[in-house]
């Protein structure tokens, strides 16, 4: 039993919605184009969790299907079910995993009242747990962007929350100490409390299975009605390992998007692609790159002669309560931090062997931040900090 098409998406998040919709854009005939996804639904935009999918007609979705192994000198996938899909060009869009607590030695992620959140079924089982356990309290694990912003959501609907985490700030992978700080004094002035440089290393549990008690490394023992983990993920590459080269625990492409063989593309969380600006190959996590990458895939695909370099300039983001942030670049190097961190507006730029290499605002303008974007594409020499410090956000917005 099996199917043949010329096009493959294999995944059904972000970057295969945007791939579809960029092979629909420039025209495939029907039946020419199949995404194949584990999930019972198509594609649909993760940030928001919403429903509104992206997907145009036309398109063959074999949903609800795990693909378990695929042969690439074949060319072919073989499903869950049994079957075998043949594609002439492949793109792997199977974006990433959320890693367990058992990866860390802790048992009970299938507890009831223990929420991830990946995918439309974690995001409802999350909203049935959060509003079964209304007034009570909450243990977030982990204090990067699902720590953050599951805080600030159960905070609106009314929970308790106490972050736990083991740096000695939240956001650790983006934020200056000075940012961090910023969040973590307007998330206390909300009523969230932290639990910093320690680790969970138990659950106590009911009868019934239910996590009652989370017990830290520190000693603590926090009593809890739900606990929402968000310790990061794991790009799904393991259907490609030994067939694919990988790098940075991502499949590796070229500028076009193209893997180690050349009838296979990558794009969103599980690609690690040459980013130009920084002169090397990174695995962005962000809805941005994985849209970006999958529209410039599909048209290098279909008109290689056209498709021009693939000249990105990362960009990460975040709303929370009523804040609001940007990121653009890379946090290397020295920081100049600008603004009123007491007021609404301030940020930060990252200056790299003599060059700005990033910039973040919190609080701008639709104009401040469309600045800050074009300065850090343009990667401006910058002579003296000092002076970039006193100019803060005119720097950007002069260029
Ligand atoms: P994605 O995870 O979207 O899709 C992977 C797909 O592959 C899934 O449909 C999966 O089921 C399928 N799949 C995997 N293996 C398979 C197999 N063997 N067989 C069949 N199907 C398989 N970023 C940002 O920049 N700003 C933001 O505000 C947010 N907010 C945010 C909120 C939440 C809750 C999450 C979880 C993530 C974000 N992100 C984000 C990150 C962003 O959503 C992420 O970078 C993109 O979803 C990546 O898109 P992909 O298509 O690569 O993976
Ligand atoms: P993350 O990498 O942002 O943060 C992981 C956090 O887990 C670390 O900051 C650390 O505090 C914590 N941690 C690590 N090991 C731990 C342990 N043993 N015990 C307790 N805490 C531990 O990952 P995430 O927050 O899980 O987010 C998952 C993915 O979703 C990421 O790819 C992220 O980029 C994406 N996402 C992005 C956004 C956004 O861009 N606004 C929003 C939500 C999710």
């Amino acid at each position: 039993m099996g199917r043949a098409f010329v096009y493959v998406i294999l995944g059904g998040g972000v970057a295969a919605g945007y791939a579809a919709l960029e092979f629909s854009n420039r025209g495939v005939s029907h039946g020419e184009l199949c995404i194949i996804s584990e999930e019972s639904v198509a594609p649909y935009e993760r940030p928001a969790l919403s429903k509104g999918y992206l997907l145009p007609e036309g398109i063959e979705l074999v949903l609800g299907t795990r693909v378990i192994s695929a042969d690439v000198r074949r060319k072919t996938l073989l499903t869950a079910a049994g079957e075998t899909i043949s594609y002439k060009i492949l793109i792997v869009a199977t974006g990433a995993r959320a890693l367990k607590l058992e990866e860390f030695g802790v048992n009970g992620s299938d507890a009831e009242n223990v929420c991830y959140l990946r995918d439309l079924t974690d995001a409802n089982r999350l909203v049935d747990v959060m509003h079964s356990c209304s007034g009570g309290n909450a243990v977030v694990i982990g204090g990067g962007y699902i720590g953050m912003e599951c805080a600030a959501s159960l905070v609106i609907n009314k929970i308790n929350v106490t972050m736990v985490f083991p740096e000695a700030q939240c956001m650790p992978r983006l934020f200056t100490p000075k940012i961090a700080s910023f969040y973590e004094d307007y998330y206390k002035s909300k009523g969230v409390e932290f639990v910093k440089g320690t680790a969970l290393s138990s659950f106590d549990m009911d009868a019934d299975g239910k996590v009652v008690a989370v017990n830290l490394r520190d000693g603590k023992r926090l009593l809890v009605d739900m606990v929402v983990v968000g310790i990061g993920i794991r790009p799904n590459t393991s259907l490609f390992e030994g067939q694919l080269t990988l790098e940075k625990g991502g499949i590796k492409v070229n500028e076009k998007m193209q893997s180690s063989n050349s009838s296979v593309y990558a794009v969103g969380d599980v690609a690690a692609f040459p980013v130009k600006l920084f002169g090397e190959t990174r695995r962005l996590e962000h809805v941005d790159s994985a849209r970006k990458c999958a529209r410039h895939a599909v048209a290098a695909i279909m008109e290689p002669e056209k498709s021009g370099e693939f000249d990105y300039v990362p960009f990460f983001y975040s709303r929370i309560f009523a804040l609001s942030w940007q990121f653009y670049g890379d946090n290397v190097g020295e920081v100049v931090h600008f603004g009123d961190f007491s007021g609404n507006t301030f940020g930060a730029y990252w200056v790299n062997k003599g060059h700005l290499v990033g910039s973040f605002l919190e609080g701008g303008t639709k104009e401040e931040y469309a600045a800050i974007a074009m300065v850090t594409g343009l990667k401006p020499a910058i002579e003296d900090l000092a002076e970039l410090e006193s100019r803060g956000l005119s720097y950007a917005m002069a260029v």
